[in-house]
């Protein structure tokens, strides 16, 4: 297998078995980059999360820019594209759902102090501008990672991964 070719390559994604997957859903408001959609979905695949909401200005698939990153993995981690944030959130909310904002505020909570529920969903916002206000409201809790350099904030997809890891291994999910 060569970094360029999915695991699977030559086998449709239905005639996979399926996979247990963790109950993270992700939820994308308005991301600008196709490239970081892409690497979203490589990291989400590599967690086992449920579900990807590509939202708003999100890029979801066909899109050339974000199979260069995913390389393949949207074909393996489910994914809806809504027009609207709020309409993902709703229909999680109304699967009791918990939708946690990770965003740098002011009242955030520090990503390990939160009691992290399971299931879960986490939302994050525009590379410039942050999880909209809108999308806020829509939110139960925000939480946010520590960063202890001079910038304020990481890359998205970098925030992802981050938090993605952590919530499984509060879980004690990243077993064999
Ligand atoms: C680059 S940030 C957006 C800019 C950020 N609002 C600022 O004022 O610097 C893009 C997204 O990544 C996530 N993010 C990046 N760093 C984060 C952090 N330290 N804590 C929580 N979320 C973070 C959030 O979802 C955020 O909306």
């Amino acid at each position: 297998m060569t970094e360029r070719e999915p695991h699977y390559a030559g086998i449709p994604p239905t005639a996979l078995p399926p996979i247990p997957r963790n109950p993270v859903h992700v939820v994308l408001d308005n991301l600008r980059s196709a490239f970081n959609v892409g690497s979203i979905f490589r990291t989400a695949d590599a967690g086992a999360a449920a579900h990807i909401h590509l939202c708003g200005l999100s890029a979801h698939p066909p899109h050339i820019k974000l199979a260069k990153t995913a390389l393949g993995a949207f074909e393996y981690v489910p994914w809806t594209y809504h027009e609207r944030t709020a309409d993902a959130l709703d229909h999680l909310g109304r699967e009791g759902i918990l939708r946690v904002a990770i965003e740098v505020t002011p009242d955030a909570v520090p990503l390990h102090e939160f009691a992290w529920p399971r299931p879960v969903a986490l939302v994050f916002g525009h590379e410039v501008t942050g999880i909209g206000e809108a999308t806020l409201a829509h939110c139960d809790a925000v939480v946010k990672i520590p960063m202890h350099g001079r910038k304020n904030s990481m890359n998205v997809a970098t925030a992802f991964g981050v938090v993605l890891y952590h919530v499984l291994d509060r879980w004690k999910a990243l077993g064999d």
